[in-house]
């Protein structure tokens, strides 16, 4: 499977409709939390399982691993995961989705793509016009999570975000951690990868004021 597919091509700028929230979810009032790059939904998988008082929304770019885990999720009949196929800066940016973000509690990006090179920075997901975006749709108090592995792609990310003066950032202790999406810290894949082979992890938390 590809690991990397260009999220600017043309393939992804049309997007499905997307259902209301109390299609999506059995009980659409409970918290939303929406993950964005999600790969094969196991992070999620294992998130939705544990906390049944949270809904889940992974949006991930590799079509196959959507399917596969949509299949999954019906398999398994689990009623607080979604799954969405497509550019999450397209799905996200439409106006008929903006009642995602009004929604989400909180949002993570789990160590997105760094796209070294310069010239295709305009690929990472975190761009100063989808931070506008969030932070005009995002509730008050409702939170940003970064985590990577990749230092100057940390360092973008944040000026990026704190660019946006509708965030701030949220010291790791002032996080009331049983509240939140994760509670029981589990670890994506990646963060499992970066973790046995000794790497650092930059991550920071924003809120929107
Ligand atoms: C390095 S992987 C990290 C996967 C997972 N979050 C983790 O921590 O293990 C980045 C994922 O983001 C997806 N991705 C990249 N650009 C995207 C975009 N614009 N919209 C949705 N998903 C995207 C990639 O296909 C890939 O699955």
């Amino acid at each position: 499977m590809r690991q990397h597919v260009n999220p600017l091509s043309k393939n992804f700028e049309v997007i499905e409709s997307i259902p209301s929230l109390n299609i999506l979810f059995d009980n659409p009032k409970l918290p939303l939390h929406l993950d964005i790059g999600c790969a094969a939904g196991d992070f999620l998988f294992d998130l939705s399982l544990i906390n049944s008082n949270w809904n889940y929304l992974g949006i991930e770019i590799r079509e196959k691993l959507v399917k596969n885990a949509q299949l999954k999720v019906k398999e398994r009949k689990i009623r607080n995961l979604y799954f969405l196929f497509g550019n999450a800066n397209n799905i996200l940016e439409n106006h008929e989705c903006k009642f995602i973000i009004e929604n989400a509690k909180s949002i993570s990006f789990n160590f997105p793509d760094p796209w070294f090179k310069k010239r295709h920075y305009k690929r990472r997901i975190i761009q100063p016009e989808f931070i506008n975006i969030l932070s005009n749709s995002m509730q008050k108090e409702s939170l940003i999570f970064i985590k990577t592995d990749v230092k100057d792609l940390f360092n973008y990310m944040d000026r990026t975000i704190l660019n946006n003066l509708n965030f701030v950032t949220l010291d790791k202790v002032n996080l009331k951690s049983e509240k939140c999406f994760n509670p029981n810290r589990i670890q994506t894949n990646r963060e499992m990868y970066v973790i046995e082979n000794k790497l650092c992890i930059f991550e920071r938390i924003y809120k929107k004021i």
